[in-house]
C-alpha cells in the first residue's frame, strides 16, 4: 500500500550538463505530476545549464568547487562530504543524479542507500559508462533505451527501477537515438520519483518491487 506523506518529498538534483531531466522532474513538480520539492541543484561545474534552470524557478543552486580537494588522495571523498553535508542539512530525503558527470563515492552511496537515484541512456545491464548510444548502434541493437536506477558503488550497476524502450532504427546516429532515448528519460524519471514519494518502490536483492501490482514498470515502446 502506498505510504501518504504529510509533506512532499524533499529532493536534491546533481547534475553537470544542460540539466533536461532536471528540467522534466521541474515541470512535472510544477504540474502536479509529482509530489515532491527540490530543496537544492548542485553541480560541480560552475556554468552548467542545469543552475540556470534551477535558478529560473527559484530553485535554490549551488555550485562544489571540486578543485580545493584536488590532490588529496582522498579528494572524491573529501568531495562527497562536502555534499554530505549540504544534503544533510537540508534534510534530503532522495537525491537525483541527472547527468552528474562525477563517480559517488561510498560516502554519499552508504548515507543514500536505496534514496539515491541515476538515469541513465541504455538498457542496464547493457552499456554502462559513455557513449553508450553509439555503441547500441555499433552492436546493432533494434532496441535501445533507458533506465532509472538506485545507486550503488558500482558505476550503472544498482537495482532498477524503470526502464524505457525505443527502437533504433536504420539510419540512426548517435545524436537521433540519443534524442528519442531522451524523451523517454523525461517520462521516466519523474514517474520514478513519484512512486519513491508515494512509498512504493521496495528493494529486494537486485529486483526493485512497485507496490501494488500496476503495470508501472512496463517498457515504453515510442511509436517512431
Ligand atoms: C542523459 O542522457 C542521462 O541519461 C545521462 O546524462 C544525460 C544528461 O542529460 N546520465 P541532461 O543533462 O539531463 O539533459
Amino acid at each position: 500500500m502506498s505510504a501518504k506523506r504529510s509533506s512532499p518529498l524533499r529532493v536534491a538534483v546533481l547534475a553537470s550538463g544542460r540539466g533536461s531531466n532536471l528540467q522534466a522532474i521541474i515541470d512535472a513538480i510544477e504540474g502536479g505530476q509529482v509530489q515532491a520539492q527540490i530543496v537544492a541543484v548542485i553541480s560541480n561545474k560552475k556554468d552548467a545549464v542545469a543552475l540556470q534552470r534551477a535558478r529560473a524557478h527559484g530553485l535554490p543552486d549551488l555550485f562544489v568547487d571540486p578543485k580545493p580537494f584536488a590532490g588529496r588522495p582522498d579528494s572524491r571523498e573529501a568531495y562527497d562530504g562536502a555534499l554530505l553535508e549540504i544534503l544533510q542539512q537540508r534534510n534530503v530525503e532522495l537525491v537525483l543524479l541527472a547527468g552528474y558527470m562525477k563517480i559517488v563515492t561510498a560516502v554519499l552511496v552508504n548515507a543514500f542507500a536505496s534514496r539515491m537515484m541515476n538515469i541513465h541512456p541504455s538498457l542496464l545491464p547493457s552499456f554502462p559508462g559513455l557513449e553508450v548510444q553509439k555503441k547500441a548502434i555499433d552492436w546493432g541493437c533494434k532496441l535501445s533505451g533507458c533506465t532509472v536506477h538506485f545507486v550503488t558503488e558500482g558505476v550503472d550497476e544498482g537495482p532498477i527501477i524503470l526502464q524505457g524502450a525505443v527502437p533504433v532504427l536504420d539510419g540512426d546516429t548517435p545524436e537521433t537515438l540519443a534524442a528519442r532515448i531522451l524523451e523517454q528519460e523525461h517520462k521516466i524519471y519523474p514517474r520514478a520519483v513519484q512512486l519513491f514519494a508515494e512509498g512504493r518502490l521496495k528493494v529486494d536483492g537486485r529486483r526493485v518491487l512497485i507496490d501494488d501490482g500496476k503495470p508501472v514498470g512496463e517498457a515504453i515502446i515510442s511509436s517512431s
